[in-house]
C-alpha cells in the first residue's frame, strides 16, 4: 500500500491544496494530510480550527467535483516530518509546485528530508493552472482587506475567513 505524506501549515486551505490531495489520491492507494503543529509559521487559526477546515474542506470538493475522499486521511504531526512518515506503508512526502519561485525553498526541503532519513522521497505535482496563484497568505491578505475570494477556497473556509476578520475588526473598534 502506497501512502503520501501532504504536509503543510494549511493556515487555511485553498482550493490550490486540496486539487493537489485529491490528485494524489489517485496516484496512491492512501493521501494523509500531515498538519504540522510546530511549523515556525505564525498561524492566524488554531490547529483545531486548521483541521475542521481541511475536513470540510475534502468533504466539499469531493462533494462538488463528484470525486472519492474515501482515500483521504486528516491528522497531525509534532517533529521531523522525515521521521513522521514512517509510520505509514511506503511513504513518499507529496508537495504542490505553483511557480519557479517555490522551486528553491522546495528543493531545500526535499534534500534536507533525505538528508534526515534517505528514505524519504518527495514527489512534486504542478500546481493546476487555474489555482497557481493561490497562497493560503495571499488568501489571507485579500481576506484582511475585504477582497474577492470566494471562489478561491471551500465555502466553509470563505466563513471562518470572514468570520476571523469581521470579528477582529469588530474587537478592534473599526466596525
Ligand atoms: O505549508 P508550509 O508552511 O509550506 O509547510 C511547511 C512544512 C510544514 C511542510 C515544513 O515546515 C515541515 O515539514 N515542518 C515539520 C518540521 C520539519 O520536519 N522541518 C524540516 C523540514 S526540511
Amino acid at each position: 500500500m502506497t501512502t503520501a505524506i501532504y504536509p503543510g501549515s494549511y493556515d487555511p486551505v485553498t482550493y490550490g491544496h486540496l486539487n493537489i490531495a485529491f490528485r494524489a489520491a489517485s496516484l496512491f492507494d492512501k493521501v494523509v494530510f500531515a498538519l504540522a503543529i510546530n511549523s515556525s509559521k505564525k498561524c492566524l487559526f488554531t490547529l483545531e480550527e486548521r483541521l475542521d477546515m481541511i475536513r470540510q474542506g475534502i468533504a466539499h470538493y469531493a462533494k462538488e467535483k463528484n470525486l472519492n475522499d474515501s482515500n483521504i486521511e486528516v491528522t497531525q504531526f509534532d517533529g521531523l516530518l522525515a521521521n513522521f512518515v514512517m509510520k505509514y506503508e511506503k511513504p513518499a512526502i507529496i508537495r504542490g509546485l505553483r511557480a519557479v519561485t517555490d522551486f528553491e525553498y522546495e528543493y531545500q526541503m526535499a534534500l534536507m528530508n533525505r538528508y534526515q532519513n534517505y528514505q524519504v522521497d518527495t514527489l512534486f505535482l504542478i500546481a493546476s493552472l487555474r489555482y497557481s496563484f493561490l497562497s493560503s497568505s495571499i488568501i489571507k491578505e485579500i481576506a484582511r482587506h475585504n477582497g474577492d475570494y470566494k471562489k478561491l477556497v471551500p465555502p466553509y473556509v470563505y466563513g471562518r475567513l470572514w468570520e476571523k476578520f469581521n470579528n477582529q475588526s469588530r474587537e478592534n473598534g473599526k466596525v
